[in-house]
Order: C-alpha cells, then sequence, then structure tokens
C-alpha cells in the first residue's frame, strides 16, 4: 500500500509518499517547501500570501515527491491531504490539488486531520507504540493533550484556553526582536543563559486542571521587557536581521547580553515544565502506557532532555525534528488506518479552518 499525502495548512507545501508493508511505514520521498522567506518579515503568517506561495508550489513540490519516491500515480492506494484545522485559503489549495487528482486518477481520496497527522509522525517511526497513550501536540496553532487508544481512536482531556506553545515562543522571539519563528532561536540560545534566573508562576486552572494557558507568561515577559530598558538591544537584534535572514548563534549571542540570555532561559524552562507537568499528570490520570509528542515544539531541545530527564513510568517518544514540524509523510501515514477502513473522502469534501479532533 502506498499513499500520496499533501500538506498545505499553513505555511508549509508539502507532499510525501509512504509505502506500508506488513504494518510497517516507510518514508519513500518527503518534499517541504517552507514559506519563512516570505512571512519572516512581517513576523508571523499572512494567510493571503501563504495561499498564493501554495498556488505556486503545490505542482512542483507533488511532481517531486512522486518522481523521487519511483511511484506512478495510478500505482498509489490512495492521495491523502489535510482537511483541517488550519488556514481556509491555504487548505484549499492542497485539497483541491488532491481531489483533482484523485478525479483523474480514479485512485481514492482520503481527508486527514493536521493533528492526526502530528500523532502518526510519531508512528510512522515507531509503529508499536504502546496503547493507551498519551499525545501531547505541541506547534504553533495548537497545545492539546489526547488519549490515544487502539485503532486511533481520540478523546480530548485538555488544551490551551489561549496562545499555544510555538506561538507563545513566536510572540516573545518577536517582542525581543528575534523574528518569526521564534522557537527554534530560543530553543539555540536557552542554553546560554541561566533557566532559575527569572521565576515566572503560572496562574491555577479554573474547570478542567488539564487546561494550559501562556498568556499570562507572555505578558509577565512583556512586563519584565518594559521594567528593563532594552530598546537598544533590540533594535541591535532588528538591525541584524535586516542585514541577514537568518544569523548564526554566535552572531545573536554578540546582540543578546546575559540578562537577556537569562531572560529566554527561564522562559524556556517555564514552557517546558509546564507542558510536561500537566502531560505527566494526565498520563497518570489514564494509565498511559506510553507519551507521543508532536508538533513543531516537540523539536525544541529543552523539552526532550526534560522529558528524558523526568523519570516517567513509561517511554516517551518524539518524531525526528524534521517530522516534527509539519510535513507530508506524516499526513500520509494517518491515512494507512482510514484507508484500512475504507474510510474515503467524496469530492464535496471542505477544508474545515476549525476541524476539532475529538
Ligand atoms: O507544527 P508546526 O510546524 O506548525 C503548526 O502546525 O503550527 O509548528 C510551528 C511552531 C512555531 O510556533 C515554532 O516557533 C515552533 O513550532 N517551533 C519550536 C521549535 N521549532 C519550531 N518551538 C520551540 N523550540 C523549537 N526548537
Ligand atoms: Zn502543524
Amino acid at each position: 500500500m502506498r499513499i500520496l499525502g499533501i500538506e498545505s495548512s499553513c505555511d508549509e507545501t508539502a507532499a510525501a509518499v509512504v509505502e506500508q508493508a506488513q504494518g510497517r511505514p516507510a518514508i519513500l520521498s518527503s518534499i517541504v517547501a517552507s514559506q519563512l522567506s516570505t512571512h519572516g518579515k512581517y513576523g508571523g503568517v499572512v494567510p493571503e500570501l501563504a495561499s498564493r506561495e501554495h498556488l505556486r508550489a503545490i505542482v512542483p513540490v507533488v511532481r517531486e515527491a512522486l518522481d523521487r519516491s519511483g511511484v506512478a500515480l495510478r500505482d498509489l492506494s490512495a492521495i491523502a491531504a489535510t482537511v483541517g484545522p488550519g488556514l481556509v485559503g491555504s487548505l484549499l489549495v492542497g485539497l483541491t490539488y488532491a481531489k483533482s487528482l484523485s478525479f483523474a486518477t480514479g485512485v481514492p481520496l482520503i481527508a486527514v486531520n493536521h493533528i492526526e497527522g502530528h500523532i502518526h509522525a510519531v508512528v510512522l517511526e515507531h509503529p508499536a507504540i504502546e496503547f493507551p497513550a498519551l499525545a501531547l501536540v505541541v506547534s504553533g496553532g495548537h497545545t492539546h493533550l489526547f488519549e490515544v487508544q487502539p485503532g486511533f481512536r481520540y478523546r480530548l482531556l485538555g488544551k490551551t484556553r489561549d496562545d499555544a506553545a510555538g506561538e507563545a515562543f513566536d510572540k516573545v522571539a518577536k517582542l525581543l526582536g528575534f523574528g518569526y519563528p521564534g522557537g527554534p532561536v530560543i530553543d539555540r540560545l536557552a542554553p546560554y543563559g541561566n533557566p532559575a534566573a527569572v521565576r515566572f508562576t503560572f496562574a491555577k486552572m479554573k474547570g478542567n486542571a488539564l487546561d494550559f494557558s501562556f498568556s499570562g507568561l507572555k505578558t509577565a515577559v512583556l512586563r519584565w521587557v518594559e521594567a528593563h530598558d532594552m530598546e537598544s538591544e533590540i533594535a541591535a537584534r532588528v538591525a541584524l536581521r535586516r542585514e541577514r535572514p537568518a544569523p548564526t548563534t554566535e552572531e545573536w549571542l554578540t546582540r543578546t547580553p546575559p540578562r537577556t540570555l537569562d531572560l529566554l532561559a527561564s522562559f524556556q524552562h517555564a514552557v517546558v515544565n509546564e507542558l510536561l507537568t500537566r502531560a505527566a499528570a494526565c498520563a497518570e490520570q489514564i494509565e498511559a502506557r506510553s507519551l507521543i509528542v508532536s508538533g513543531g515544539v516537540a523539536c525544541n531541545a529543552g523539552l526532550r532532555a526534560a522529558a528524558g530527564a523526568a523519570g516517567l513510568p513509561y517511554p516517551v517518544y518524539f518524531p525526528t525534528p524534521g517530522l516534527s514540524t509539519d510535513n507530508a509523510a506524516m499526513i500520509a501515514a494517518a491515512a494507512f488506518p482510514k484507508l484500512e477502513r475504507g474510510e474515503f473522502a467524496g469530492f464535496e469534501t471542505a477544508a474545515q479552518a476549525g476541524l476539532a479532533l475529538a
């Protein structure tokens, strides 16, 4: 069985061919065209520009994924596309292209939820995960905890009430002049600071104790910045980004004083701690036999190290970094159980910006 996956929910146009034999998936090709250079200067994803870039990229990206896999369109078992959640104008490009390929070839169409894709990025590399699993999906748009039962049935246990964890990284980085996306830069600089230098506290949650909230932390960072006269160093970093689109760690370090490195380390420590504490509480509640962490923030080295050092009584699985951020191999992987169940999508299937997984 071979599935072509297509992903276009946000700012990456991606296509991949994944093969499954005896329950073992293998990535035959995976192409990701990033729009970072388009959105970077605006400090975040601009929806209109994103759909325009997807339109430009979709045909060559799919063609390259097919070429590299050596699989012809007619030999595919299915074509899977992300149906939501995401930016509706972006989703439409990938979904519509998948529908036209399906219509032209007769290969069935499968609609995949983007969040389910992130979970399958882990399953791709660890097909024998232990159920029930707890999935922590942490990206620029989501911070969700799901129970995963055999057959990939999901139950939502907690989510963010305001900002997603990745969004908190992005907003703090933008505030400090590091540009977009913020997660990778903060991750690279955090080891140079003291994570215990600035104490951030999280408000106790009313209602569902497993929900997250990151807007208070973002405001606390803003107050700290206002109280510490940081205008000139922020201006120096903004100037650096104008000179060089992707500064190196050394270049950032020359423009980031120790006090700011301490702030970054403390901020990252607070986010990591919050994610792991709630995930561990949740895993205990459902008697999880494994923990899956996925989504862009799963690239974070501090989060990976802390999860490894936490001494959790079950295995913790992260995707390799290339599969943590948006890609299409995870979309194809998520489609295999649907193919086995004959869960195909009709041509009337609409993109759903706010699609929920459970
Ligand atoms: O999964 P993803 O590629 O797209 C969404 O579905 O949102 O995640 C992108 C998010 C961004 O917010 C980015 O700052 C964050 O993941 N991210 C990171 C790291 N790499 C990417 N956050 C923390 N540490 C990282 N190393
Ligand atoms: Zn994503």
